[in-house]
């Protein structure tokens, strides 16, 4: 080898040792995704108690989860996925206050409304009557115009649940209904991954309780009705016409186009990171997968490979979840290898 050959040849091993890592350093060697959550430092303008039992949402033994009469049920047409856990979700408007409208279809929430949701495994899916652990609830509470968010734990005895901001894991198993033993090192958020998906334009904000996803049938007081019409009826939503609500499908429905049941599922499952107005390290990636963002606007086409790699490999959705979703995944993988 002359010289001028040695040469070049180190001079691509450097390279190569100086650049490789480099083009790695977004993905790490599984091409796993490598972001940290920062600490957020979005205004607030409460202080949450101590206890969830000061806020009185529910009647008779807590782990009964009756709602007391200031909250009302609602219940959304799609939903976020987290390690198979059963949902409640409560709203409180203050009494002479409501839900308002906006011109966009967006709802304006009042001053001092509460949202709230209970996280909960039955020991046995196949027999409710086993009982369930509660494990959390967590707050989304409007004050001064700014939303404040916050989890409370569940004690052992299930009788109240305590504020924790700083995250936790707690080991859960539990029967599916096809009787197959299941567990999950459960996960419970910490304050920076809420706001990590709960925001938008840098501001802490509801994600589930939309028009759009309330605007389905519901069983109250023993009769089917439209969950909208009966939250007007019940005076904490304004009066408009239902016509114009648009409606987000239930990806689980298997009588819906496949297309319209994988959209819902990123809306809820991806899209309120990967958005315009996202957290900035998600935003970034450009992709938008809300549900009425037109196909060729959404990324997915350019990203066909990346989605069904980090589904699979379970390194996306980001946070919120530790064991995969398989029904979730399918349904994502189906329809982006039907494009
Ligand atoms: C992985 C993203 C993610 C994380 C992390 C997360 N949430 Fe949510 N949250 C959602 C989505 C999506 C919904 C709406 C869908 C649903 O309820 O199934 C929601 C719904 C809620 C609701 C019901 C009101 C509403 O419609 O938004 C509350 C209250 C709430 N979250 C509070 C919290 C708190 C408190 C934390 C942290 C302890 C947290 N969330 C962490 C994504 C997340
Ligand atoms: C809690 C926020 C969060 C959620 C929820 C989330 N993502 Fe992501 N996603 C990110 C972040 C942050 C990145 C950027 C990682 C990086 O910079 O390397 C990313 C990157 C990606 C990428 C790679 C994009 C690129 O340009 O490299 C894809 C594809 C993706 N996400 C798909 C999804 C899908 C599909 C879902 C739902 C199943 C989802 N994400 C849910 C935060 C999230």
């Amino acid at each position: 080898m002359n010289f001028k050959k040695k040469y070049f040849a180190s001079l691509i091993l450097v390279l190569i040792v100086l650049v490789v890592p480099f083009l790695n350093s977004c993905n790490d060697d599984n091409g796993g995704i490598n972001v940290t959550i920062p600490d957020f430092d979005f205004p607030t303008s409460i202080t949450f108690e101590q206890n969830l039992s000061t806020y009185n949402l529910f009647e008779g033994t807590p782990s009964n989860l009756q709602p007391s009469d200031d909250y009302h049920l609602l219940e959304l047409s799609s939903i976020l996925y987290t390690d198979y856990a059963k949902k409640q979700r409560l709203v409180k408007i203050p009494t002479g206050e409501q839900m308002i409208r906006n011109a966009d279809g967006s709802i304006d929430f009042p001053d001092g409304t509460i949202l709230a949701k209970t996280f909960y495994y039955y020991n046995d899916e196949r027999d409710t009557m086993q009982g369930k652990r509660i494990i959390e609830t967590r707050l989304l509470i409007k004050e001064l115009d700014i939303w404040n968010i916050a989890t409370y734990l569940w004690n052992q005895e299930q009788t109240d649940a305590s504020l924790l901001l700083e995250g936790l894991d707690t080991p859960v198993n539990w029967i599916n209904t096809d009787g197959i033993s299941r567990f999950a090192n459960y996960h419970v958020p910490d304050e920076n991954e809420c706001i990590a998906c709960h925001q938008s334009n840098n501001n802490m904000i509801p994600l589930g309780t939309t028009l759009r996803n309330l605007n389905r049938n519901v069983t109250r007081n023993n009769l089917s009705l439209n969950q909208i019409s009966y939250l007007q009826s019940e005076g904490i939503l304004n009066d408009f016409n239902l016509n114009i609500v648009p409606q987000i499908i239930d990806y689980n429905d298997n009588s819906v186009l496949l297309a319209n049941r994988a959209r819902a599922y990123m809306d809820l499952n991806c899209s309120h990171c990967h958005n315009p107005t996202a957290w900035e390290e998600s935003a970034e990636t450009d992709l938008d997968f809300r549900y009425e963002t037109p196909l060729n606007q959404t990324g997915i086409l350019d990203e066909i490979n990346g989605i069904e790699r980090l589904v699979i490999d379970g390194e996306m959705p980001f946070i919120g979840t530790t064991i995969l979703d398989e029904e979730g995944v399918n349904l994502i993988i189906q329809y982006i290898e039907n494009l």
